[in-house]
């Protein structure tokens, strides 16, 4: 039975994906509760290994829950997956033959009220994945420029009331609690119909200025295609457009063989192309993942394999 709070999105589709196998070498860069991680284990018995690392330490010890059956064939690291090429060195692991990343924010973290990430429970402004954050979402409120924030608001939110959201919030401040935060966004971008809460955008742009989650994601993409064996394969959950955008260009730049054309005045390097796309189109949970794990609403998967 799966003591992890809920079942991982997408589980199925991640384990049919990485097709682990016996005496593989696999990594989870994003461990949380560890419930992808214990497919892969599973399915790659009796001696499948797994390098799982997480920046969260409650993730970590969640997962070493979880995970407790299969302790020899674990390596659990407190370590963000942007360390990945050095953390495989540091195990000796010159090739693996998995990897999967699934980002943002765990269930669990959304529902520690204290870690800052909902604006349903009041909590103090924090929403960083782990202690090596550097700065918390209390430190951006408080100390960006009205325009710094608006643009974060509305690069990283997409939302179309960043500029007003921005002033309300510069006026208001210092703001220290989510709920002080709600407050101030509720009063100048009020609910639409039955959209989303006026606060959901705000504080997905804060999560991911906070935690870097853009530029961590373009750090690792080429560690994890120089650490695949050939056929390796590389699968990563996304649960928005910015991240899926990245992802998507990634996968494809690399899927295809770089030629300098003959008439132009370009000297970059020559290569072939170093993966395959296993999904052209992203992999989406079915309605009935979606009923039991309202959080996979959003997610989309894309799978490559190492050429
Ligand atoms: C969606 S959860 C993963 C859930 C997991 N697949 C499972 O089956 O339980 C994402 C996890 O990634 C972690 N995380 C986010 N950014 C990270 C980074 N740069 N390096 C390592 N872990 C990170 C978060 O702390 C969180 O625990």
């Amino acid at each position: 039975m799966n003591d992890a709070p809920h079942q991982p999105v997408l589980y199925k589709e991640i384990i049919h994906g990485l097709q682990p196998g016996r005496g593989g070498r696999y990594v989870d860069g994003t461990l949380g509760a560890g419930g992808h991680a214990r497919g892969i284990l599973e399915a790659s018995a009796p001696d499948g290994q797994l390098l799982g690392l997480d920046v969260d330490p409650q993730a970590l010890a969640l997962a070493r829950k979880t995970l407790a059956p299969y302790e020899q064939r674990i390596h659990l690291v407190q370590a963000s997956y942007t360390s990945l090429s050095a953390q495989l060195a540091q195990l000796g692991w010159d090739a693996v033959d998995g990897i999967v990343l699934d980002l943002g924010a765990s269930s669990m973290q959304f529902d520690t009220p204290e870690r800052g990430f909902s604006f349903q429970h009041d909590a103090p402004l924090d929403m960083r994945f782990g202690p090596s954050v550097l700065q918390t979402a209390a430190d951006l409120v408080n100390k960006l420029s009205e325009r710094e924030l608006a643009d974060l608001i509305y690069q990283y939110g997409e939302e179309r009331d960043s500029r007003k959201i921005a002033r309300a919030i510069v006026r208001a401040r210092p703001l220290h609690t989510t709920r002080e935060l709600v407050t101030v966004i509720e009063a100048v971008s009020p609910r639409r119909g039955d959209r989303l809460h006026p606060a959901t955008r705000t504080f997905q742009a804060l999560r991911i200025a906070v935690n870097e989650e853009l530029a961590s994601i373009e750090e690792v993409l080429p560690q994890a295609v120089a650490s695949l064996r050939t056929r390796g394969r590389l699968a990563v959950i996304s649960f928005h457009s910015l991240e899926d955008r990245i992802i998507k260009e990634f996968l494809r730049e690399q899927s295809k063989d770089l030629v300098n054309p003959p008439y132009e005045r370009i000297y970059e390097v020559e290569r072939k192309a170093t993966l395959k796309e296993v999904t052209r189109k992203p992999v989406m949970p079915s309605d009935e993942d979606i009923k039991n794990n309202p959080r996979a609403r959003s997610a989309k998967l894309r799978i490559a394999e190492k050429t």
